[in-house]
């Protein structure tokens, strides 16, 4: 399932976001790479610790927080504290696979399961910069508002393309979820969609409390702690 959160960080936010990571000194970006995507990626980074990240970071993890779509969606159980990226002057990256295994600051480790973009530069900024993903169905391509953030398997393929004008800045992370798998993920984001739905229009209808038992029934059977 590949997902637009809309409206992750408020005006406010993104303004404070932007004025702490434009200041930053970048660094290449092949820092964070693995073997295979070092070949293929060419953009700029600021290094993990670095006080603009850690800063910036902990503003994104609380619009997150707040977010009912992002949770029902993710079903979050340890988050990468934020990264930020910037392609700028033809810069790309290549088509390539997330690594599966990242390194926390404490030292403990996370599976890579759902990959985060938040766009913090808008569309009429820059030209090209997509980030296209390669799914089940075919390739999608995603550019989106500053402030929005798409939500996808970090199991799918995907590259950047080419930015010929102006900057593309970014937020990327990772999440390891509850719920290892994407389908079962999947569905338990549908239901939970059709249960509010229910609730909405039948307040009190005796299947709302039940559905949210089966619910939650699933998430105990399918949850990774
Ligand atoms: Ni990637």
């Amino acid at each position: 399932m590949i997902l637009e959160i809309p409206e992750v960080l408020t005006a406010d936010e993104l303004a404070q976001v932007r004025r702490r990571v434009e200041s930053a000194e970048w660094a290449d970006g092949r820092i964070t790479a693995g073997h295979q995507g070092a070949r293929v990626k060419d953009n700029q980074q600021i290094p993990a610790g670095h006080p603009a990240a850690q800063e910036a970071g902990p503003t994104i993890l609380r619009a997150l927080g707040r977010n009912p779509l992002f949770i029902a969606a993710a079903l979050p159980h340890r988050i990468l504290p934020p990264m930020f990226n910037r392609y700028a002057g033809g810069q790309q990256f290549g088509t390539h696979v997330d690594g599966s295994i990242r390194q926390l600051p404490d030292g403990t480790r996370l599976r890579t399961d759902l990959s985060c973009t938040l766009f913090l530069a808008g569309p009429e900024e820059y030209d090209g910069g997509e980030l296209v993903i390669e799914d089940t169905y075919g390739a999608k391509s995603v550019k989106l508002p500053a402030g929005s953030m798409i939500l996808y398997p970090s199991t799918s393929l995907h590259h950047v393309t080419p930015v010929t004008r102006g900057a593309r800045l970014c937020s990327f992370f990772w999440l390891q979820s509850l719920v290892r798998d994407n389908h079962h993920r999947a569905m338990l984001f549908d239901m939970d969609i059709a249960i509010q739905r229910l609730g909405a229009e039948q307040p009190g209808h005796p299947s709302v409390v039940q559905l949210t038992g089966v619910y939650h029934n699933l998430i105990r059977t399918w949850a990774e702690l």
